[in-house]
């Protein structure tokens, strides 16, 4: 299935509120709509880097500001929009077949990244065009 930019939104995530701070619960099956295989999270990010540069054919991602903010560009070979995310209580589900780039990490910033499947680079479109290509080609 090829999804767009529009079918990558911000998904509010449970919060329990404690009188000692909040915690968020994602469990696979009960409310997150793909089976966690991995998860990573980018930290000690230098303000002025930019990331990411790649697409992937199956991964799907749930994306959190764990701590600090960051900007997600996410592109459908056809239009861009640029996700600001900056609470640990929302997650930007990145669907698969778009590119996506990351800028404007804030200091101590943590990207926190659940991702449905293991680590595959065969999965990865590294090069824009080829991802051109395969928007619309298949
Ligand atoms: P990459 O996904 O290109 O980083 P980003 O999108 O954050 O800019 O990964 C950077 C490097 O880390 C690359 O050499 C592959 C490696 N890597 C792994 O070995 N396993 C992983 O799960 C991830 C996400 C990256």
């Amino acid at each position: 299935m090829i999804f767009n930019i529009e079918d990558c939104n911000i998904v509010e995530l449970p919060i329990a509120h404690t009188e000692n701070g909040n915690i968020t619960v994602l469990e696979n099956q009960l409310n997150i709509p793909f089976d966690i295989k991995r998860i990573y999270y980018l930290y000690d990010v230098p303000m002025n880097a930019e990331r990411g540069g790649h697409a992937h054919y199956e991964l799907q991602q749930y994306v959190i500001a764990a701590s600090g903010s960051f900007t997600f560009i996410l592109d459908d070979g056809t239009n861009k929009k640029e996700v600001f995310l900056n609470h640990p209580n929302k997650a930007l589900h990145i669907k698969p077949g778009i590119w996506r780039e990351m800028k404007d990490f804030s200091s101590g910033s943590i990207c926190l990244v659940l991702a449905s499947m293991k680590y595959t680079e065969s999965d990865y479109i590294r090069d824009y065009r080829e991802f051109l290509n395969y928007r619309k080609n298949g």
